[in-house]
């Protein structure tokens, strides 16, 4: 979900409206917005995008100068007007917006049903609204540290009532929640982004901060009510960074944007002639004696940062000969994981939010672990709570589907994997220059392959009417078939699978028949026969295959059926290069079918519940 308030001299609704355009992409099964008007509490919730939102209030607009405003994504209870945020009580004093989730509140509401309050709401949410004005004794402030105490569970929050309507209260638990700093007015907001278009001047609360904001003046303070001085920092990004840049969809352009954003990343990072890496942020705090001793690592993630992490497994066992597992997020945390303090544990987000691999994360440092993140949000809750972090510069990433984000974490990854190959003499300097000469040239590489996108397109038009999809690699591009079939399911709501091509013979071959595309990541490299031989299976079975493979390929147009050629890279900076067509292909069949590509059904951007 995603929250926004805004207090000052300005219409609120219009800026949080706003606001709430740039936190959709955390949600958008509906949406709302409270102000005070005349002392009296003003409500409007509408299901369903934002759109429908902005409708209603179009037909019958309002304007005032304080107000709080939320997109929802599901938790507790269907997507409805009644469950939609704002939340308020009984008696319309108080309202509240929430992103999180509230563990203890059947309990909490079996109380306050008790004491007489009446529900309108399947929501945990509502729980609060009821219990800050139970405790309001005409201090707003007081009501919320005597409810909070009482909560359990994540929180980011934004709270009116109309009996001090010069201000917001705002608290965070394990939900970000930023405060945006103006002149005579202020902001609060779950991101970076949506903040920008007003100040640059923010102040990221910490678990446990409940702030109270006026339009003059920002005051944090603990769950006991002592002042605490958070420092303002200013961000420095750049909005138009968020734009769709002309292009139909976000994702479309964030696909063409990968040969800027690979750079990006490895900019000032990696010097291929002198064979030298240098990243900054680890460079300084990760010694390098503790670098060799690293016995073993566990990579933690979810989604397509977990394909991610697949990939990187290769790099680190096959450049630094290190041992390492990779886990879904959401696994790791219940399994009794054996991690000591020589593992080191490394968790991928994009967004820097997701609420599994925040858990593990916790996790892994309860058990005394060294951990790093590879995070694309400068200053989310997982970049600040771990021990090392190391920065894709992808820039906001807006499409639901993952695809910039993916390859930033892979370069990233490839040159730490590198540079840590090179400090455990695990690699010469000749290989050294070697690798990151690959990954110089893949910026390159895939521009020059992006020119001939359309030819994907014409694959697509052949194959979007088909219902399932097999994805077939190995090694390192065996999680890349993970990440196409993915991307397809995301936002082509087509049956996919993505499986290691050696595997298939052990059930998927079953699946196979005439009326199914198999596509088959077929680089050149040291299994390249074998997975040539698990295509000839697939289409003895009759299966239509669509091979990826290198440009100087001159026998897989005789083994398949269609071909689509990208340049020719090492094996082990291949998946950058491979996973384009796999993302265009998703795309255009979403494109043809009519999908909503930048907000598919039932996603949410940035997953911020267990
Ligand atoms: C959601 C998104 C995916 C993303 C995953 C992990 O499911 O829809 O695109 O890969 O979360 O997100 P993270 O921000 O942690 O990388």
């Amino acid at each position: 979900c995603g929250i926004f308030g805004y207090i000052g001299k300005k219409n609120a609704v219009d800026i949080i409206f706003k606001g709430l355009e740039k936190l959709e992409y955390r949600g958008y099964d509906s949406a709302g917005i409270a102000v005070v008007i005349d002392k009296e509490l003003c409500i409007r919730r509408s299901v369903g995008k934002l759109c429908n939102l902005g409708l209603s209030l179009k037909e019958n607009p309002i304007s005032a100068n304080i107000g709080i405003g939320h997109t929802r994504w599901a938790t507790h209870g269907s997507p409805s007007k009644e469950n939609a945020h704002p939340h308020t009580d009984t008696a319309k004093t108080v309202v509240i917006v929430h992103n999180g989730i509230i563990e203890n509140y059947v309990e909490l509401k079996a109380e306050l049903q008790k004491d007489g309050y009446e529900f309108k709401s399947e929501t945990d949410t509502e729980v609060i609204a009821h219990l800050i004005k139970k405790y309001c004794k005409g201090n707003l402030f007081c009501a919320v540290q005597k409810t909070l105490s009482r909560v359990k569970g994540s929180y980011a929050l934004g709270i009116v009532s109309k009996d001090e309507y010069d201000k917001i209260i705002c608290a965070r638990k394990d939900a970000s929640l930023i405060i945006g700093v103006g002149v005579g007015e202020n902001f609060m907001a779950s991101d970076i982004p949506a903040l920008l278009p007003y100040t640059r001047d923010m102040i990221f609360l910490e678990n446990g901060d409940i702030a109270e904001i006026t339009a003059e003046k920002v005051v944090v303070k603990n769950i006991k009510g002592d002042i605490i001085n958070r420092e303002i920092k200013n961000i420095r990004w750049d909005t138009v960074q968020a734009e769709k840049d002309g292009y139909k969809h976000f994702m479309l352009k964030e696909i063409f944007e990968q040969p800027r954003t690979i750079e990006d990343t490895f900019r000032g990072r990696i010097y291929p002639d002198e064979g030298r890496v240098y990243i900054e942020e680890v460079k300084l705090k990760l010694k390098e004696e503790y670098i060799k001793n690293i016995s073993n690592i566990y990579i933690v993630a979810c989604g397509t940062s977990y394909h991610s992490g697949l990939v990187s497994k290769f790099l680190f066992e096959s450049f630094a000969k290190i041992p390492t597992e990779v886990d879904i997020a959401s696994e790791f945390r219940y399994r009794d994981v054996i991690l000591d303090e020589k593992t080191l544990v490394v968790v991928i987000s994009q967004s820097g939010e997701t609420a599994d691999t925040l858990a593990a994360l916790r996790l892994a440092k309860s058990k005394g672990c060294q951990t790093l993140a590879v995070c694309n949000v400068v200053g989310s809750s997982i970049s600040r709570e771990a021990m090392y972090v190391i920065y894709t510069h992808c820039g906001p990433e807006i499409g639901v589907a993952s695809t910039k984000a993916f390859t930033g974490q892979v370069t990233a990854l490839y040159v730490l994997a590198l540079d840590w190959a090179y400090k455990r003499e695990a690699l010469t300097i000749k290989e050294l220059k070697k690798y990151l000469k690959e990954l110089w040239e893949i910026p390159l590489k895939i521009n020059e392959f992006l020119k001939n996108a359309e030819s994907v397109h014409d694959i697509a038009k052949v194959f979007a009417n088909k219902r399932d999809f097999l994805y077939l690699g190995r090694h390192i591009n065996y999680p890349v078939a993970l990440e196409g079939a993915l991307k397809i399911k995301e936002i082509s709501y087509i049956h996919a699978e993505g499986y290691a091509a050696g595997e298939m013979k052990h059930g998927p071959i079953a699946l196979i028949d005439k009326s199914m595309p198999i596509v088959a990541i077929v680089i050149k490299g040291r299994i390249y026969e074998k997975i040539i031989s698990n295509i000839e299976e697939a289409k003895a079975r009759g299966g239509t295959i669509i091979a990826v493979a290198d440009q100087s390929d001159k026998e897989i147009g005789n083994k398949s059926n269609y071909v689509i050629y990208v340049p020719e890279t090492d094996e082990f900076v291949s998946p950058l290069m491979t996973v384009i067509p796999l993302q265009l292909l998703a795309y255009y069949i979403s494109l043809i079918l009519g999908c909503d590509v930048d907000q598919p059904r039932n996603l949410a951007k940035s997953v911020t519940v267990e």
